[in-house]
């Protein structure tokens, strides 16, 4: 599983074999530069969401219920998460928390919604856990950890993301429960692993997680081209003659002879 927001980077997963793109809130901060995933719109969610059904028109989409959009009542969540499958396009829904979701995630798979839950750290909750930061440390919170992805599970959730908490206990929520645990940050023992798009392909050189593995340096690599496509512009380079469209030369000799050299221009 890889996030992504966009048509063109939705293509290339379709294409490299992914399967299920995230349309996650992480888009606030990777795609809009906020400092937290609060911000991001139902409506946000759903633009993201038909740009990426369109990129990979058969791969399974699941994109997140934004901070607020599940938590008020049954009827607010299963509104919005047609929003998402309906307007977007997307196959499944994801959203945060455990026990305190699970009559939640029950109303949406009643009502025919398939539900990715996230457990461990929730980036929509920072205000309240503490920040973004290892979670389950210590043998109260590590228990309810697993008790958060047992309640999901049991919910009828299909898969659940497990987000930053230390391997040994990913390990044992995947063993303690039948569904499908994507671990990111959360060590080898997940049945699958997920991260954004951006940070594999290091598009971002602003984080520096310890569980994202740099599969290429883009970022770097557009910062060259776009250096380059000023100096050959400056320099006169840019375009060339093969990179530009040319009159006939009967049309170009009696344009000239009705618009003589001016020097009104700076060409
Ligand atoms: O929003 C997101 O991209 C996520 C992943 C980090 C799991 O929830």
């Amino acid at each position: 599983m890889l996030a992504a927001y966009d048509f063109p980077t939705a293509r290339l997963l379709e294409g490299a074999g992914a399967d299920v793109i995230l349309v996650g809130d992480s888009l606030g901060m990777v795609f809009q530069g906020r400092s937290t995933t609060i911000p991001v719109t139902v409506d946000e969610i759903v633009y993201h969401t038909k740009a990426v059904r369109r990129g990979a028109p058969s791969t399974h989409i699941t994109s997140d219920l934004p901070f607020l959009s599940y938590q008020q009542s049954d009827a607010q969540a299963l509104a919005n998460a047609a929003r998402l499958l309906q307007e977007g396009g997307a196959d499944s829904v994801k959203l945060e928390g455990g026990i305190l979701v699970k009559a939640r995630i029950r109303a949406l798979v009643t009502a025919g919604i398939p539900v990715v839950g996230h457990v461990g750290l929730g980036p929509q909750s920072v205000g309240t856990t503490g920040g973004f930061r290892v979670q389950g440390r210590d043998l109260a919170s590590a228990k309810r950890v697993i008790e958060d992805a047992k309640a999901v599970a049991e919910a009828g959730a299909f898969a659940v993301v497990i987000e930053l908490v230390p391997a040994e206990l990913a390990s044992i929520v995947s063993e303690q429960i039948a569904i499908p645990t994507i671990g990111i940050g959360a060590g080898a023992g997940c049945d699958g692993q997920v991260l954004v798009a951006a940070d594999v392909i290091g598009l971002d050189d602003r984080y520096a997680f310890k569980f994202v593995r740099r599969y290429a340096e883009v970022g770097k690599a557009m910062s060259t081209a776009f250096a380059s496509f000023a100096e050959d512009v400056r320099s006169g380079s840019y375009p060339a003659d093969n990179e530009s469209h040319r009159l006939k030369p009967e049309v170009a000799a009696a344009l000239r002879e009705s618009f003589p050299r001016s020097g009104v221009g700076s060409v």
